[in-house]
């Protein structure tokens, strides 16, 4: 049985608040075999340590004998601590605090304190990540919902922004503000730097070979369509074939629907197993010379699948297809490196990754931007026009007709390099950690079907509950004051797949924690409970 960081980190607190003061810590070994032989005491009992289950049997005979503690003292403190009220048990539910400004949550539950981070196996331990001074940046987060402190796990729906974003667009409409490209005045020249360095900060993010890359559009739903009415139209014609996956958001098939519905192309869909993964096997029997294209997601909105791109964007390019990859849900977990995974295009959107809405980027190798025609005609995109002609600038600014989203296209270089501050690595270790703690927390609730459970995941944890619609239940997380997403997520084929019309989404970022994973568990479960009883 493999026994997380956050297991132990409970436990060493739990042996700490249970030893005496003088006692020294618990050696990490002995406190992983100690644990071992508390699971093996425990059947039925999952290694992510289920309060609910674990308090009556730590109170009984049979605990095993930690050296330096006090097993009475031990077995009292964890029957204290984990019928806290915010506890995920069938403790009485949580009553709000009556003033608006307290906090109804508990301290220190968790146990994350200096011992119990020193106590887990130092090989397998993140690099430090002060959540709750992250917590700090995000004023959003101080909201309360019905009376609780807002839980925000709709992430992958939209992210919440830090103050550098929102103080950087404040201070380009303070002291920036102009059209771009335009003028010799000062503010187009402030401007005009200000957007052109996002460019560079975005090129630099996704280790873009040169800021000519990087086209600045609305979201990764503009992105897509971009590619597909410019360079899909000029280049796929009848009986060519398009392939897409499964797991595609809306934004990743309708464009291509209507592509092929005017040229004559076919779409093809690469299967999926029974826990949301690709078939490899099956993507390659789809490739063949006439696959002009292969567009797939780089994380699933609905199932928070990873897909195995580099492997995929190497089997395209053999069969001689050019690939997009939607990166909307991944360039804010995971580290996306154009170069590396080599997509020909690649689209994400800055209000999935703690930017502004109606931004969003389309990464696109240089040469194939060069090559396609753009799509839109306007200002900006021209170096001259008469009446019977117009010569177009040069990549990326033939593809940005008009003036742009010139203020939020600053607010995603801001953050781009907040995000890079905090060190994309060790976001995506922690919040690894609390999908694998949110995983073993929903699995352990009788009628709890987690939906999308393929070994490479991040950050979205797709349910239903037995007996609910997904709406009733993400109408009884927001009176608890935390919000997911309830619905079809824009990936109604996905869903179809398993037999779903909709789905609980919990989507999860770096400022969540694991309290907030803690109360959403503790509604799912007395949910469950209400309906078993009453
Ligand atoms: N694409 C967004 C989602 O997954 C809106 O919720």
């Amino acid at each position: 049985m493999s026994i997380n960081n956050q297991t132990l980190e409970k436990l060493a607190g739990l042996a700490m608040s249970g030893s005496s003061p003088s006692a020294g810590l618990p050696d990490a070994g002995l406190l992983r075999q100690w644990a071992s032989q508390l699971f093996a005491a425990m059947p039925n009992q999952s290694a992510s340590l289920e309060p609910v289950q674990y308090a009556p049997q730590l109170s009984g005979a049979g605990l095993p004998a930690l050296p330096g503690v006090d097993s009475g003292a031990l077995s009292a403190l964890a029957r204290r601590s984990f019928t806290n009220p915010n506890d995920i048990g069938l403790a009485p539910w949580p009553v709000p605090s009556a003033g608006s400004g307290e906090s109804a949550a508990p301290v220190n539950y968790y146990f994350v304190s200096e011992l119990a981070k020193h106590a887990a196996d130092p090989s397998l331990a993140p690099a430090e990540f002060d959540v709750q001074r992250v917590r700090r940046d995000f004023p959003i987060l101080q909201e309360r919902v019905n009376g609780y402190p807002l839980a925000w796990l709709d992430n992958a729906a939209t992210t919440q922004k830090p103050l550098a974003v929102i103080d950087r667009i404040s201070e380009f409409y303070k002291h920036e503000n102009s059209n771009i490209h335009r003028a010799a005045h000062e503010l187009a020249a402030r401007a005009t730097d200000a957007y052109e360095h996002a460019r560079d900060v975005v090129a630099r993010f996704l280790n873009a070979s040169s800021s000519n890359e990087i086209i600045f559009v609305r979201g990764s739903t503009e992105g897509i369509n971009l590619v597909a009415k410019s360079w899909g139209k000029q280049n796929i014609g009848a009986g060519d074939e398009i392939v897409i996956s499964w797991l595609e958001h809306h934004a990743n098939i309708v464009p291509w629907q209507q592509l092929a519905a005017e040229t004559g192309a076919v779409l093809r869909v690469i299967p999926v197993d029974d826990h949301g993964q690709v078939i490899l096997a099956e993507f390659q029997k789809l490739l063949n010379p006439r696959t002009k294209l292969v567009s797939f997601t780089h994380v699933s909105n609905a199932l928070g699948t990873i897909t195995p791109a580099h492997e995929m964007i190497e089997m395209a390019h053999r069969a001689g297809a050019r690939v997009l990859l939607d990166a909307a849900q991944s360039v804010s977990h995971i580290r996306v490196d154009v170069q590396s995974l080599n997509p020909d295009w690649l689209v994400f959107s800055g209000h999935k990754i703690f930017g502004p809405t109606g931004i969003g980027v389309v990464y696109g190798k240089f040469d194939l931007l060069e090559e396609t025609q753009p799509w839109q005609g306007g200002g900006n995109m021209i170096e001259d026009v008469t009446f019977e002609h117009t010569r177009y600038q040069p990549a990326p600014a033939k593809f940005e007709a008009g003036t742009g989203n010139i203020a939020d296209a600053v607010g995603l270089g801001a953050a781009l390099e907040y995000l890079s501050g905090l060190g994309i690595e060790r976001v995506a270790y922690y919040e690894h950690e609390l999908l694998h703690y949110g995983t073993h927390v929903l699995q352990g609730i009788p009628g709890v079907r987690l939906i999308g459970t393929a070994p490479d995941k991040t950050s979205v944890l797709s349910f239903v509950l037995a007996g609910y619609s997904p709406l009733e239940v993400g109408t009884a997380l927001n009176e608890a004051g935390i919000a997911v997403r309830a619905g079809h997520h824009c990936a109604q084929p996905i869903l179809r797949r398993f037999g779903l019309e909709s789905t609980v989404r919990p989507s999860l970022a770096f400022y969540n924690t694991y309290e907030e994973i803690d109360r959403l568990g503790g509604v799912i479960k007395r949910l469950q409970c209400q309906k078993r009883y009453f």
